[in-house]
């Protein structure tokens, strides 16, 4: 859909982030193991169990006006994330937050995308992480290219994925790990129906989320989203809207299990992403969403969520 999609880097969401020769996004250095290094010379071992394996864990971070948003949300985030599958930083989460820092002022970011990544780092060709050496960290902070202005304005199309959200109990997708090949298999999907974004159910059949963002859709006036029972990423974006942009204009968000037939019958859709941001949804699959264009109450939101972020960020 968006023609630079097929061109740039993309971050979870689809948004692209600039990208500069082949694909590979324009940075200057690279926080690497406590090292600040060029780009170029940023090199991760073929025997890392993160490229082996996908065993690892990662954030997407967004700088606005020079404030890193919800920064501690994403560290206590990823901290959880590699408890769950038993990695131990070797960094505290101040050294990280300091990492980030001073990635992002070395590459003069004012608004841009901080990548943080831990992997499990260099081990034999078996599956036992605890054979690993240490693990290793990076920091990539660089531009951002968002979706183009006129799909917050008209809308984003999106389909309903065949392929489900992986269970809660086999790989609980609240855990942001290396492995995306479930999302990615969807955003397939999304990608050869011409469109940027997936609707994924669970293995119920309810919706979850998207393959890079969350989902929330409003109905006679009241909006509401997937609760965490889904199955689901616990977006930081989402937990905002939740906590503080929504009740900014006056709207409480109702968190329960849905149909997928209650977002085709919704008046409005929406997604959120560190990405995204807040970005309405005008048709699902070949079904007009409302009236086919953006709503009223997602207007308004996406306007609220600019105006928090770019006046002013929380860091928290
Ligand atoms: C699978 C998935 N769901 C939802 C989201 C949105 O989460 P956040 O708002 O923290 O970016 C993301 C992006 O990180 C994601 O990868």
């Amino acid at each position: 859909m968006s023609d630079s999609s097929d061109l740039s880097a993309t971050c979870e969401s689809g948004a692209p982030v600039s990208a500069g020769v082949a694909g590979m996004p324009q940075v200057g250095n690279i926080w690497l193991d406590g090292r600040m290094v060029p780009a170029k010379e940023a090199k991760v071992s073929v025997f890392d169990h993160g490229l082996l394996y996908g065993d690892g864990c990662f954030e997407g971070i967004r700088v606005y006006n020079s404030r890193i948003f919800k920064l501690r949300s994403h560290l206590k985030r990823m901290y959880a994330s590699a408890e769950s599958i038993h990695l131990k930083p070797r960094w505290s989460m101040d050294e990280i937050e300091d990492a980030i820092r001073m990635t992002v002022s070395d590459n003069d970011i004012e608004n841009g995308y901080v990548r943080l990544v831990f992997t499990r780092g260099v081990g034999t060709l078996g599956l036992n992480p605890f054979h690993c050496t240490e693990h290793t960290a990076f920091v990539i902070a660089a531009d951002i290219a968002l979706y183009p202005e006129e799909l917050y304005r008209n809308g984003l199309p999106v389909v309903v994925a065949k392929r489900r959200r992986i269970p809660i109990e086999c790989l609980n997708p609240e855990i942001k790990s290396l492995n995306y090949l479930n999302n990615i298999l969807a955003k397939v999907e999304a990608i050869e129906a011409g469109v940027l974004e997936a609707i994924m159910l669970n293995a119920r059949g309810e919706v979850a989320e998207c393959t890079g963002d969350n989902i929330f859709l409003i109905k006679d006036g009241k909006i509401s989203t997937p609760d965490l029972t889904a199955g689901m990423l616990h977006g930081i974006t989402r937990q905002f809207v939740i906590e503080e942009v929504a009740p900014s204009i006056g709207h409480t968000v109702e968190e329960r299990p849905h149909t997928v037939d209650e977002f085709f019958e919704a008046d409005e859709v929406f997604l959120t992403g560190t990405a995204a941001e807040v970005i309405g949804v005008n048709r699902i699959d070949s079904t007009d969403i409302g009236n086919g264009r953006v709503g009223p109450i997602t207007t308004e939101l996406t306007a609220k969520f600019r105006s928090f972020v770019r006046e002013d960020a929380t860091e928290n």
